[in-house]
């Protein structure tokens, strides 16, 4: 897959790294560098950082990392031919003519055009004679023709092979119709039939209007009751929600979250386009995250039920880690929004935002729910009761949001405000070293290269590996050192073949006269370009001088001469080991 060397190096120049990550997070200045709340993981203090010397970014928290193009693939969830495309565009530069051919991209086009196919083919049935069936159902369901066309819903008919005879008549292959998982191959080996089969369907439509998927609903009993498109090259179910194309323009910076298809759309009929859908899972953090894109608060409106509580229950923690405030809708009778508005005919817009207007902050929802499952009026359940909600009070970030739950907690249990501060107190403390163990025990793991998935050998070879590590990096950063350095070494002698392979790499490119990570993104897979941003940053603040290069030959040189393995050192080793260098660097 090649775009030219310049073209690349053209589009990175103009298309600023901080400026283009800039639309997505906030930043703020710190040192040479930028940093803010990554938006690729649920974080209240920021981790994400941008480097200007390297023009790359690095989350600490996450291990996210590369340059501004696979910036924009993992945001805006594009391959790399996209994710160029996208930047050229972003600063009106031509793309090279057919210099580029990437497979994967033409199949992701391909099922995005098959999907999009699909959903003509199946708005055109609910439209038609044998649609009638889906157009009652909907009707039934109290849906206009306006919500109907305004979603795109349709109808996919009663038959074994309509929509695959559709898709290839229109020049789509099995292969692209299977991709898509608008298809799926007969259990005697042959041809292929269509995966939906007479129920209404909605498709899942994407930020930028692509349609990626669909849920196709039964009109009786039976079951699956809905039935959604499994993952697809364009198409990653725990990355999306429903409908978040249409609640995003609303401008609110509130999202209704629900839990199902027809929920928002009855939500959004009754004048709140606001609403979107966690597509059937349990919420993930990937949707909080990308939640927090478009909005400040949520308004969780799960069903009623049980299951529904649960859901909420899961989902609060969830939203409040992406950064987000939570309300929660109590809607009456155990219903779900969409029966609750159907229930009020006419008023259901009005009684809808009444309930909305209603809706308590997630402390309260929580302290409520404690409440109730502890017995007041027995002391071993007082007791119970008011550690649980300290437990959950201290969960709360602002003292002054605490002081306002202990005041109401004082005054309606009858305890002592300051004894139950200090207990707050008390729990928060071991909270936070609690979490200091963890982020020291997450940090050596890290140093030992225990979980280094990319990179297994960095753990059996730990002081080759760090030495290698440390010469790629000053190799990068003063790429006028090449020749000394290999005067000195060659790659051979280098002990882990992924360092040897970036050594390999960057040589040839600096004697090229190519700038060294400018084309990284098309060479390396994202972990292992991951992997080099952090070997980048780990080492930016090791003093690279001339004698810690001398110091890191040399560790290669006696390195090659010894008998390969030295097996893995004990954790106690490595820390006297990074001390060292540490001190020696200094
Ligand atoms: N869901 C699913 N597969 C199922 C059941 C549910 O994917 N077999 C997902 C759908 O996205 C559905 C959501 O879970 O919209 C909520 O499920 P449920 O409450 O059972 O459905 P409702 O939204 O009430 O749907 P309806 O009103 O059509 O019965
Ligand atoms: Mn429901």
């Amino acid at each position: 897959m090649a775009f030219p060397e310049g073209f690349i190096y053209e589009l990175k120049s103009r298309n600023d790294i901080t400026e283009v990550i800039s639309s997505y997070v906030a930043l703020k200045r710190r040192g040479r560098n930028m940093v803010g709340l990554c938006p690729f993981h649920g974080e209240k203090t920021p981790s994400f950082n941008i480097y200007t010397e390297t023009d790359s970014f690095y989350c600490f928290g996450c291990g996210a990392s590369g340059d501004v193009i696979s910036f924009i693939m993992k945001i805006e969830n594009l391959d790399y031919v996209d994710a160029v495309k996208y930047l050229a565009q972003r600063v009106g530069l031509d793309m090279p003519e057919d210099s580029y051919d990437n497979s994967l991209s033409n199949l992701r086009r391909r099922v995005f055009e098959a999907n999009r196919e699909a959903a003509r083919f199946f708005y055109r049935s609910l439209m038609s004679p044998e649609g009638k069936g889906g157009r009652d159902y909907l009707r039934g369901r109290m849906l206009t023709d306006a919500t109907i066309r305004h979603f795109g819903l349709g109808y996919a008919p009663d038959k074994w092979t309509a929509l695959c005879d559709h898709l290839k008549a229109k020049g789509f292959k099995e292969n692209e119709i299977i991709s898509a998982n608008l298809g799926v191959k007969r259990h005697s080996g042959n041809g292929i039939i269509d995966r939906f089969r007479d129920r209404v369907m909605f498709p899942i439509i994407d930020l930028r209007g692509n349609v990626i998927a669909f849920g196709g609903r039964i009109m009786s009993d039976a079951k699956p009751k809905y039935l959604n498109s499994s993952d697809t090259p364009v198409f990653k179910k725990s990355e999306n929600l429903f409908s978040l194309n249409n609640a995003k323009n609303t401008g609110s910076r509130v999202l209704l979250l629900c839990e199902g298809y027809m929920d928002v759309i009855s939500v959004s009929q009754a004048g709140f386009q606001n609403a979107v859908a966690s597509l059937g899972t349990a919420l993930t953090s990937e949707q909080a995250v990308l939640m927090k894109r478009y909005a400040d608060e949520i308004i969780i409106c799960y069903d009623a039920d049980e299951a529904g509580q649960k859901a909420t229950a899961r989902a609060i923690p969830i939203l409040r880690a992406a950064g987000l405030t939570v309300r929660v809708l109590s809607i009456p009778n155990g219903k779900d929004p969409d029966e609750f508005i159907k229930s009020k005919g006419a008023d259901g817009p009005a009684a809808f935002a009444a309930i909305i207007e209603a809706s308590g902050n997630d402390v309260d929802y929580r302290l409520q729910k404690i409440k109730a499952n502890h017995n007041l009026a027995t002391p071993e359940g007082k007791v119970d009761y008011l550690e649980a909600a300290a437990k959950l009070i201290a969960d709360i970030e602002s003292p002054i949001e605490r002081d306002v739950y202990v005041s109401g907690l004082s005054r309606e249990t009858g305890v002592d405000k300051q004894a139950l501060l200090t207990q707050i107190d008390r729990i928060i403390k071991k909270k936070s070293r609690d979490n200091r163990r963890k982020e020291a025990r997450q940090l050596q793991t890290q140093l030992s290269g225990r979980d280094d998935k990319i990179d297994t050998e960095r753990r059996t070879k730990l002081k080759s590996t760090s030495a290698e590590e440390a010469l790629v990096a000053y190799l990068i950063k003063n790429p006028d050192s090449l020749r000394y350095i290999q005067s000195q070494v060659n790659a051979e002698q280098f002990q882990n073949s992924l360092m040897k392979r970036y050594f390999v790499y960057f040589s040839d490119r600096i004697s090229g006269g190519l700038e060294p990570l400018n084309n990284l993104t098309a060479d390396f897979s994202s972990d292992e370009q991951s992997k080099l941003y952090r070997i980048l940053h780990r080492n930016e603040g090791i003093a690279m001088t001339p004698q810690s290069l001398r110091e890191f030959i040399g560790v290669i040189q006696g390195e090659s001469q010894k008998p390969s393995d030295k097996g893995a050192m004990t954790t106690e080793q490595i820390n006297t080991y990074f001390d060292r260098i540490r001190r020696n660097k200094q």
